[in-house]
């Protein structure tokens, strides 16, 4: 089912897992020319994958790139966001051609042409060919995703309680504000699950410290928020701030454990603290050492972590501003023309995240140096596995949320992620529900976007309809920038739709958890496109505004303004389920077909498939005070398969599955 094709002397990525042995005869399905692979694809061939990327569920008609990037503007003409994800499925087996899926293996910037340049070529390029490709064979689409995410390994295990719905800004700066927004939450009988701290807990953002004048006495403050039933979720950086005194740094210099330039000195760039340094997460014993300080944390009481800033972001760094005001000053006195004016203009915006930086300081990675841009895609990656395995030696008994920003395909075994610095734009919400799918193939299954968007002012009506997308994705978090207009539910008027809506996502916790849980325990997507559930249904496979979730479940969020409604194309005979406004639930049937469905912006409807059901409980104040004795069986099957757990297990077993008879 999966072969190995082996190019050169490629740099371990750990990406895949099992043992395979490399094919001597020559690449399956590709044409291989110096550094690109090209396949040529009918006019009907779709092609899936590529994770966390712009455009379509369907990737035909862009180039891409596998390089992690931070991009704060997810708009279609970029090539990359911030995880490489390099797994492809090629599909064409209706009209009798190919359907396969292929893993690039390669921890650089590699590029994919799916009909850019030339409409139907697939062409996938690296400079330097030492790489290792696997081909994926399987019957179904579902079959291919399957076989591939076996040799990647198990998906990361999410704590149930981060599947309740989540709440963040940049920043809420102190524990009073915490507070408040827990209390409002509250006051407004939202359910709310966790609150996360941004870079302002910290003092002036170093690492694994606590700004004690805004979070005085953190631990207790920790357990008094989680006795109110919200734990507290805080953020991790990648680079250290340059600071005498400071352990972190002072162990990190003492040790050489940070990222050296050229002249064997730590690579000094500038972050959120100003001057910092990389520590060096390939490097084993670093790993270990940085993991390690997450203790200090989780000592306290935390259970949970974002790692962001680790593609790796670099504002600037000390060589690349000494070359840009030399520059600047050289333009002094100049009449400045266009050119010169748009050099001047950018000396300094050039400066973030530069190729420039990443070709100049290096990692020590198995014993070797090599440089950082060879395996730029590792790092944000191996920053999260530092996490994980200090998790697992340290709370070795209980499950830890944790997810990043950068990733590369290996990274899913240690946590999930979410898409990064989206806007608080309407065609955001369908790129979360375009991105969702794509980044479950990939291992992904723990995954969400930034709620009501990130960038940029959100709208009461933008943020209704982009739960109703949210209330269905694993990681449920609404997060906004800094600056932006306050965006909590309870920021609305009339909050008591915002409540029904996140009542609904509680009321379907068992059916979600048990889902997801069974997804990540067997290898398989939790939420897939339309084309994967109707294989055969040629306008199932056209469709980028729907999705499956789960086994029983498909959805058609509303992703445009002022509609009060939208088409949906119903792939066989359903159930629809309306959540109303008065939280009441109706069912009715729906036929295989093309409709119009009046989705009022209080009101949620999703469908269920014929012959299944799905079960619902009473919402509660957060998962754990959810009662599943409450659950009431909706769709016109006669059970529903039910996995629960005690949401921390370290040994969930599928097994333990429970048939509820309607
Ligand atoms: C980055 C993250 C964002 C966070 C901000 C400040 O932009 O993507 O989520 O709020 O940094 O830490």
């Amino acid at each position: 089912m999966v072969k190995k094709f082996r190019f050169n002397n490629p740099i371990a990525t750990y990406a895949v897992v099992k043992d395979i042995e490399c094919e001597k005869g020559a690449l399956s399905y590709f044409t291989h020319n110096n550094n690109a692979f090209s396949y040529t694809m009918s006019d009907t061939t779709a092609v899936y994958g590529l994770g966390e990327a712009v455009r379509g569920i369907n990737k035909r008609g862009w180039i891409y790139e596998g390089y992690c990037s931070d991009d704060p503007c997810h708009t279609e003409d970029k090539r990359s966001l911030y995880g490489a994800h390099n797994f492809l499925i090629i599909d064409d087996k209706n009209a009798g051609g190919d359907r396969f899926g292929v893993f690039f293996d390669y921890p650089t910037r590699i590029t994919f042409d799916i009909g850019y340049t030339k409409q139907n070529e697939l062409v996938v390029s690296v400079d330097k060919p030492n790489i290792d490709i696997y081909i994926i064979e399987g019957d179904t689409l579902r079959d291919i995703v399957r076989n591939f995410r076996e040799i990647i390994g198990q998906s990361y295990v999410a704590p149930k309680w981060a599947l309740g719905f989540m709440q963040s800004r940049w920043s809420y700066f102190t524990k009073d504000d915490v507070e408040r927004i827990a209390d409002s939450y509250s006051d407004a009988d939202i359910p709310l699950d966790a609150i996360f701290l941004d870079i302002d807990y910290m003092e002036r953002y170093k690492d694994f410290t606590i700004h004690n004048e805004r979070f005085p006495d953190f631990e207790n403050f920790v357990s008094y928020m989680k006795q109110k039933g919200v734990r507290l979720v805080p953020i991790i950086d990648a680079a250290v701030k340059v600071e005498s005194g400071y352990d972190v740094y002072e162990e990190g210099v003492k040790n050489n454990y940070f990222c050296k330039g050229d002249d064997n000195k730590d690579y000094i760039v500038g972050v959120w603290p100003g001057k910092a340094v990389f520590p060096d997460f390939l490097n084993q014993d670093v790993a270990k050492w940085f993991g390690d300080k997450y203790k200090m944390l989780t000592d306290m009481g935390i259970e949970g972590f974002w790692n962001d800033m680790n593609e790796p972001a670099i504002f600037y760094s000390e060589k690349g501003l000494e070359k840009a005001f030399s520059q600047v000053d050289s333009y002094k006195e100049m009449s400045l023309d266009a050119n010169t004016y748009f050099d001047c203009r950018d000396s300094f915006s050039k400066l973030s995240n530069s190729q420039f930086d990443y070709n100049n300081f290096y990692h020590n990675y198995n014993g070797k140096k090599i440089k950082h841009n060879d395996v730029h895609n590792l790092y944000g990656y191996f920053m999260t596995k530092s996490a994980q395995e200090s998790f697992e030696r340290n709370c070795p008994d209980k499950r830890i949320l944790m997810f990043s920003r950068a990733s590369y395909i290996g990274a899913h075994r240690y946590g999930g992620i979410w898409t990064g610095d989206n806007h608080s734009w309407w065609s955001h919400i369908l790129l979360c529900l375009k991105q969702m799918p794509s980044l479950n193939m990939c291992g992904f299954v723990y995954s969400g976007c930034d709620m009501g968007g990130f960038n940029g002012n959100c709208t009461r009506d933008l943020l209704l309809r982009w739960l109703s997308l949210s209330i269905f994705t694993p990681l449920m978090r609404n997060h906004s920038a800094c600056g932006t207009k306050d965006q909590e539910c309870f920021a609305f008027e009339n909050t008591s739709d915002f409540k029904n809506i996140v009542d609904l996502r509680y009321r379907l916790i068992p059916y979600i958890y048990s889902e997801y849980m069974k997804a990540v325990l067997s290898d398989d997507m939790y939420i897939r496109p339309l084309s994967f559930d109707y294989e055969n249904d040629e306008i199932a496979k056209a469709v980028e505004d729907q999705l499956m979730v789960g086994e029983s479940i498909m959805i058609a969020p509303v992703y445009t303004q002022n509609a009060n409604g939208r088409y949906v194309y119903i792939p066989e005979d359903m159930i629809q389920l309306r959540l109303n406004g008065d939280s009441t639930i109706s069912e009715s049937e729906i036929k295989k077909g093309h409709h119009y469905i009046d989705i009022p912006l209080n009101e949620v409807v999703f469908f269920i498939k014929k012959d299944h059901c799905i079960p619902l409980c009473d919402s509660a104040k957060n998962i754990e005070s959810l009662d599943y004795n409450t659950i009431k069986l909706y769709g016109n099957g006669k059970s529903y398969e039910l996995y629960d757990d005690d949401g921390f297990t370290k040994a969930p077993d599928l097994s333990k599955t429970k048939t509820i008879l309607k």
